[in-house]
Formats: structure tokens, sequence, C-alpha cells
């Protein structure tokens, strides 16, 4: 692989992805809302690890923003290799409470963004090959409002596309982390006063248990031994057990 394009890589699971991928010599073309930022972080990585580094200033909560980073994924004259379809943010209140266009917005961050951008770039890489990455969460496999039923939606659509199109060589991986220190969760305005420090992973833990998992062809990524055995209870126990859980920490 020689081009990785991530999307919400100025900060967290996204800066962690672009970090890496750089290091290990991929060019990089990245996605973000704030030009500033985006530019300042395209110019250290561009630096640090003296690759080829383009930008895409896009909300990927508009159509418009989509259409422009699912453009640059169909454009074969500098193919991308790797898609990593990270970005996203929650809301501050659950379902019911929040405004529903902020719901509608959310929506289409997290599950039209990735499905159009995972779409562009299967679309290219037939027949040459490739590999996506898409960003979920272990929320997918609870009931925790709108925020996981987006994430069981990409993690579903990932598995699937990781059987029909491994045989095409293209791999698609779903990253399932739990709590991982980012600023996901002050953008959000989350109390996580409540969560254990050992519930807390790491940029760098994450970023390469995906990788690893990418190599193995594995459908699903789930970061850390304690998050993979509450990932298989999850998916054992008895569904209203798992919904009575769900219902406790954060607020
Ligand atoms: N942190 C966790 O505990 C955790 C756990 C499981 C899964 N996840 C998932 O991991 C992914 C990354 O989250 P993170 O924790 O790394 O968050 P983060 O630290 O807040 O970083 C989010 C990144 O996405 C960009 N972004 C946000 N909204 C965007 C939009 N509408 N259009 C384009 N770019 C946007 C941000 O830049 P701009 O603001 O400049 O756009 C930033 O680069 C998300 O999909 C999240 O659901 C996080």
């Amino acid at each position: 692989m020689t081009r990785s394009l991530v999307t919400g890589a100025t900060a967290g699971i996204g800066h962690g992805f672009a970090d890496e991928l750089a290091r290990r010599g991929q060019d990089l073309v990245l996605v973000a809302r704030d030009a500033e930022r985006l530019a300042a972080v395209s110019d250290d990585l561009a630096t640090r690890h003296r690759v080829q580094v383009e930008t895409i200033v896009a909300d990927l909560s508009d159509r418009e923003g989509t259409r422009a980073v699912a453009d640059r994924l169909s454009d074969d004259s500098s193919p991308v290799d790797l898609l990593v379809n990270n970005a996203g943010s929650g809301l501050a209140a659950w379902f019911g409470a929040t405004d529903i266009a902020d719901e509608e917005r959310q929506l289409d961050r997290l599950v039209r963004a990735p499905m159009v951008l995972m779409d562009a770039a299967l679309k290219s890489m037939a027949g040459r090959g490739g590999a996506i990455i898409n960003v979920a969460s272990l929320a997918a496999f609870t009931p925790r409002g709108t925020y996981s039923a987006s994430k069981a939606f990409v993690v579903n659509l990932s598995q699937w596309a990781n059987l029909h199109y491994g045989e095409d060589g293209i791999r698609v991986l779903a990253l399932c982390p739990g709590f991982v220190r980012t600023e996901f969760h002050a953008r959000g305005e989350m109390d996580m006063s409540g969560i254990k420090p050992w519930m807390w992973l790491s940029v760098e833990t994450v970023v390469r248990a995906a990788l690893a998992d990418l190599d193995r062809g594995r459908a699903v990524s789930i970061p850390g031994r304690r998050y993979k055995l509450l990932a298989t209870l999850a998916r054992h126990a008895p569904a209203a057990i798992v919904a009575r859980q769900a219902r406790r920490g954060r607020d």
C-alpha cells in the first residue's frame, strides 16, 4: 500500500492512524473541518515522516463535503490504497431528548458518510485491491441509543464486505474500541467521571491493534483483552441482560 486517506485526521484515533501510516512510509490524504489545524497536522507529518500529504477540508455531516472526499477516492490517477473511515462525534443527550436535526446530522456523519466513502473506495479498488478500516465502537454490541445503532450498521456492513470483497483482494475491518483517550468526550460534553482508569485505552494501542488485525484479514478488531471479553459477553449473554447493563456507565 502506498497512499492512505484518513477522515478526522487532526485529533484522537484518526491522528494516530495518520501518524503511524506516515511512519510506515504511506503518503496521506487527510480530511477534517478545521482548515488551520488540518494544515498544521499536514505540515508536521510531511516534515517528520518525509511523505506527501494532501488535505481536504470537508464536513462529513453534509452531502457536499462527503461528495468531495468520495470524488478524491474515485480519482484513479493517484489511487488510494487504504481508506480509514474514522471521523465522528456523538451527542450530549439520549435520543428523544436531542434535537432531531442534530440526530439527522449524526446519522449522516456516522452512517451515510462512511457508506458513501466505502462505496467510492470499493469501486476504485476493484481489480487492484486495497483495504478499508471503518472505525465503529464497542458500543455497536449493546443497545445505547442512536450512537450504538449507527455503529452497529458499520460493523454489520464491514463484516459482510470483509467476506464479499476479500476474494477480490480488498480487506475490510470494523474497529471496535472501548473508551479511548481523545477529544471525543469533551467535544460531546460527556461526563466520564464514572469510567474506571483501566477502561481507558491509548490511541497508540488502538491503532496498532487495528493495523495488525487488518494484516490478519480479520473482519472485526477489538483492542485490549478486557474489552475482547466484554464483547464476547455482550454477544452471547441474553439480550435483556445486555440491554440493562448497557444503561449503566456514562449518562
Ligand atoms: N474516543 C473513544 O472513546 C471512542 C471509542 C469508540 C469509538 N470511537 C470512534 O472513533 C472515531 C474517532 O473519534 P475520536 O475519539 O478520535 O474523536 P476526536 O478526538 O474528537 O477526533 C475527531 C476527529 O474527527 C474530525 N471530525 C469530527 N466531526 C467531523 C465532521 N463532521 N466532518 C469531518 N471531520 C470531522 C475532527 O476534526 P474537526 O473537528 O476539525 O472536523 C477530528 O479530527 C469516531 O468515529 C468515534 O465514534 C471513539
